[in-house]
C-alpha cells in the first residue's frame, strides 16, 4: 500500500486571510440582520404622522387649498398651521404665532421630499410628498424664527425658507386670519 504523501503544512497567509474572510461574512450578515429587523421594527415609514394624501389635487380641494392654508384658531384655544412646501417655497411663505400656546404643524408636499425646520424648536421633520407630516410645539418666548428647507429638493433648494413671527397671545387674537400671513405688519 503506497503511503500518502505527507500533507504540506498550509501557510500562515492562507490561514489568517481565510479567518479574516469569515470574520468579514459574519459582520455583513450581523449588519444587514441589524438592518432588516430595524427597518421591520421602526424605521421604514414616513416620520411623524401616517396619513396619505393625494399630492396631484392639494390645490384644487380638501384641507389644503390656499385659502385655508396658514394659522387657524381652534374652539379649545390652540392653533393648528397648515403648510405647503414646494419647489422652491413655503405656503405662506410668513407666519405669525402666539406665544406660549400649544401649536399643530401639519404641512404637506405636492412635487418631492422636503424638509420642515424651526430652528431653535423641536420642529423638525420630512415632508414627503402623498403623506401629511405632524408635528406639535409650543413657543415659550416672543420672536423670530426661520424655517429653512432642509432636504435637497433641487436646485434653488438653498433659496426655500419661510419665517416665523412669534407675537404675545393677546396680540395674536386680534389678527385676522390672512393678518396672520403677512410678517409686514409685524
Ligand atoms: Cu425644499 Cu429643499
Amino acid at each position: 500500500m503506497a503511503e500518502s504523501p505527507p500533507r504540506e503544512p498550509e501557510p500562515p497567509t492562507e490561514r489568517t486571510e481565510r479567518r479574516w474572510l469569515l470574520a468579514m461574512c459574519l459582520l455583513l450578515a450581523v449588519m444587514m440582520a441589524v438592518v432588516v429587523a430595524t427597518s421591520l421594527a421602526h424605521a421604514l415609514h414616513p416620520p411623524s404622522n401616517v396619513e396619505t394624501i393625494d399630492p396631484l389635487s392639494l390645490h384644487l380641494a380638501g384641507e389644503f387649498v390656499e385659502n385655508n392654508l396658514g394659522a387657524a384658531l381652534e374652539p379649545d384655544g390652540s392653533v393648528t398651521v397648515r403648510l405647503l412646501a414646494q419647489q422652491y417655497s413655503f405656503v405662506p411663505n410668513c407666519l405669525i404665532l402666539p406665544a406660549d400656546t400649544s401649536i399643530k404643524f401639519r404641512i404637506t408636499s405636492p412635487d418631492v421630499i422636503h424638509g420642515f425646520l424651526l430652528v431653535g424648536t423641536n420642529v423638525n421633520t420630512m415632508v414627503v410628498p402623498g403623506f401629511v407630516a405632524e408635528v406639535r410645539t409650543r413657543f415659550a418666548a416672543v420672536g423670530d424664527y426661520t424655517m429653512p428647507c432642509h432636504e435637497y429638493c433641487g436646485l434653488a433648494h438653498h433659496d426655500m425658507w419661510a419665517r416665523v413671527a412669534v407675537v404675545p397671545k393677546d396680540q395674536f387674537s386680534q389678527l385676522g386670519s390672512t393678518q396672520r400671513r403677512r410678517c409686514a405688519i409685524h
